[in-house]
C-alpha cells in the first residue's frame, strides 16, 4: 500500500512565511509531510514549473444572502462555492445576516440549511447584526460565539441595517468581553443621506452619482469614528472594504499609534474607478459601497497592500444580476438609490491580485499568500487548520501556473451573475489544480466535487481579537475605583 494518498512532487511551495522546494505528501485529507524524494502516493501530481500555495480564503463574500428589499442573490451555495474554487479559493466565510426583529439563532439555522446540501468547499459564517436587542446581546451572541461564530459585521450606514454609535459600543463591549472580532462597514450615514437627497432633488439619479453620494470624506469620517469607538473600549476592529485614501490614512495612523485596527480591501478598489460607472444604466453593474474612486485612491490601496496597512484582500462578492432581481430593481427607472449594491468577484479576486500585484512586483509571493489566505485564517480563528501548507493542516492547496494567460470574459466564469466588471482584462497566472482536504476538486478546467461535500468550520476565538489591555484613562479611572465599565 502506498504511503500517501497523494504526493505532489517537485513543488515550489509558497506560504506566508517561506518559499521552499520539496514534495508534499497528503494522507487522510491533511498534509502528512513535506520533504524531498517522498515515498510513493496512490496518486501523484508533478508540479514542476508551478507554484504550490495554500488554497485561498475569501472572508468577505455574500452568498445566498437574504435581502429585506426584495433583491435576489444570483449565487447560491453551489454556484458561489464552485466559482470560488475555480479561482483558487478553498474556504469561504459568507454572512448569516440578521434582519431587524429576527432571532440570530434562527438566522444561523436558515443559512446552514441553505449551505449544507450545496457547498463544494469548506465554509464558516460571520454574523451580521442589525438588531442588538437585549436578547441578542445577552443570550444569543454569547451562545453563538461558543458554537464557532466568532466574528460579526456591523453597518454604520443603510437605513435598514445601521447601528448608532451607542449600539456600536454595546457590540464592541460584548466583543471585548467574549473575544469576538467586529467587522465594520464604515460610511457616514447622514452625509450619504444628505448628498443623496440633494442629488435626487436635482434629478441626478443616474448610477454615476452613486460615487458622489458615497463621498470619500464620508468613508474617512466613519472610519475615524469607528476607530475612536474601538479605542475607547480597547477592542480590536476590522474595517472592511476600504476604498478611500482618507480611510487608509486613518487606519495607518491608528496602527502607528499601536491600536489593533485591521484593514480589508477588495479587487474593485484596485481595478475600477468611479469613471467605470459611466452615465448609463449599465453603470449599476459597478455600483458598490464604498464605491471605486480614482487613480490616486487605487495607488493608495496598492500602497496599503504593500506596506501592511491591509491584512486581508477579500472579494466582497455581491452577486446581483443585471435585471429586475438585482441591479435593475426598478427597471429602466432604476436610480443609484434603488440599485442592488455590490459587484461580483469571487472567482477573479486571487488571479487579479496575482497578475497585477505579484506580476508587476508590487507585492511578493509570500505577502500574496498572506493577503489572500493566511491572514484570513489567523483573523477568524481557522489557523493553522486552514491558510497554510504545514504538517497537520488541511490539504487545501492551489497549484498555480504562473505563465498561464487568460483574457477575462464572463463565459469562462462559474458564477450566476451574467457579467463581470473585469470583462476583457488580461490576467497572467492561474490556479490550474485545486485541492480541498486532499480531494482534487478542480483539474483540467473541470470540477470534481459533489454538492454538499464542503464542511462547516466552527471558528475559534482569534488572537487578533484580543484587546491590548490598554484602557483609555477614563475607563482606567472607573475601573481603579471599583466600577469597571466593560
Ligand atoms: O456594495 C457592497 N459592498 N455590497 C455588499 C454589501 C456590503 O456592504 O458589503
Ligand atoms: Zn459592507
Ligand atoms: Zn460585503
Amino acid at each position: 500500500m502506498a504511503d500517501f494518498d497523494l504526493v505532489i512532487r517537485n513543488c515550489t511551495v509558497v506560504t506566508a512565511a517561506d518559499t521552499m522546494q520539496c514534495d508534499v505528501g497528503i494522507k487522510d485529507g491533511v498534509v502528512a509531510t513535506l520533504g524531498r524524494s517522498l515515498a510513493a502516493g496512490t496518486r501523484e501530481i508533478d508540479a514542476t514549473g508551478k507554484l504550490v500555495m495554500p488554497g485561498a480564503i475569501d472572508s468577505h463574500c455574500h452568498i445566498e444572502q437574504k435581502s429585506g428589499a426584495g433583491v435576489i442573490c444570483a449565487d447560491d451555495f453551489y454556484s458561489g462555492t464552485v466559482s470560488a474554487v475555480f479561482g483558487g479559493t478553498t474556504t469561504v466565510i459568507p454572512f448569516a445576516a440578521q434582519h431587524r426583529g429576527q432571532s440570530l439563532r434562527q438566522v444561523v439555522a436558515d443559512y446552514h440549511a441553505a449551505a449544507r446540501p450545496k457547498a463544494v468547499i469548506d465554509y464558516a459564517f460571520h454574523l451580521i447584526i442589525t438588531d442588538p436587542s437585549e436578547q441578542v446581546l445577552g443570550q444569543e451572541l454569547p451562545a453563538l460565539l461558543k458554537d464557532g461564530y466568532t466574528s460579526f459585521k456591523v453597518y454604520m450606514t443603510y437605513d435598514a441595517m445601521r447601528l448608532d454609535d451607542g449600539q456600536m459600543l454595546d457590540i464592541l463591549a460584548l466583543a471585548r468581553r467574549e473575544g469576538a472580532l467586529v467587522m465594520v462597514h464604515a460610511e457616514n450615514h447622514d452625509m450619504i443621506k444628505w448628498l443623496t437627497s440633494r442629488l435626487m432633488e436635482k434629478g441626478l439619479g443616474n448610477p454615476r452619482y452613486h460615487a458622489v453620494a458615497h463621498a470619500r470624506v464620508a468613508e474617512g469620517e466613519a472610519t475615524n469614528r469607528a476607530i475612536a469607538l474601538s479605542e475607547l473600549l480597547d477592542v480590536p476592529i476590522l474595517i472592511v472594504h476600504v476604498s478611500a485614501g482618507e480611510a487608509i490614512d486613518v487606519i495607518r495612523d491608528a496602527q502607528t499609534k499601536g491600536l489593533k485596527i485591521y484593514g480589508e480591501t477588495c479587487p474593485q478598489y484596485l481595478f475600477l474607478t468611479a469613471d467605470d460607472i459611466g452615465m448609463g444604466l449599465e453603470g449599476t453593474k459597478f455600483c458598490c459601497s464604498p464605491p471605486p474612486r480614482d487613480a490616486a485612491a487605487q495607488e493608495a490601496v496598492w500602497r496599503g497592500l504593500a506596506n501592511g496597512t491591509f491584512q486581508v484582500f477579500s472579494s466582497d462578492h455581491a452577486p446581483y444580476r443585471y435585471d429586475e432581481t438585482g441591479k435593475l430593481l426598478k427597471g429602466a427607472q432604476t436610480t443609484f438609490k434603488d440599485t442592488a449594491n455590490g459587484v461580483p468577484g469571487i472567482e477573479l479576486r486571487v488571479p487579479l491580485l496575482f497578475s497585477e500585484g505579484v506580476g508587476s512586483g508590487r507585492i511578493d509571493l509570500n505577502r500574496f499568500v498572506a493577503l489572500t489566505s493566511t491572514n484570513h485564517a489567523k483573523l477568524y480563528g481557522l489557523y493553522p487548520r486552514k491558510g497554510t501548507i504545514a504538517i497537520g493542516s488541511d490539504a487545501d492547496i492551489a497549484i498555480w501556473d504562473p505563465a498561464r494567460e487568460v483574457t477575462v470574459t464572463h463565459s469562462i466564469l462559474h458564477d450566476n451573475v451574467g457579467y463581470t466588471p473585469y470583462e476583457g482584462r488580461h490576467i497572467k497566472g492561474w490556479p490550474v489544480t485545486v485541492l480541498s482536504r486532499g480531494r482534487v476538486v478542480v483539474e483540467d478546467g473541470k470540477l470534481n466535487a459533489e454538492r454538499g461535500s464542503g464542511n462547516f468550520l466552527p471558528c475559534d476565538l482569534s488572537e487578533a481579537a484580543k484587546p491590548l489591555q490598554r484602557p483609555t484613562p477614563e475607563l482606567a479611572f472607573a475601573a481603579s475605583v471599583g466600577h469597571p465599565l466593560v
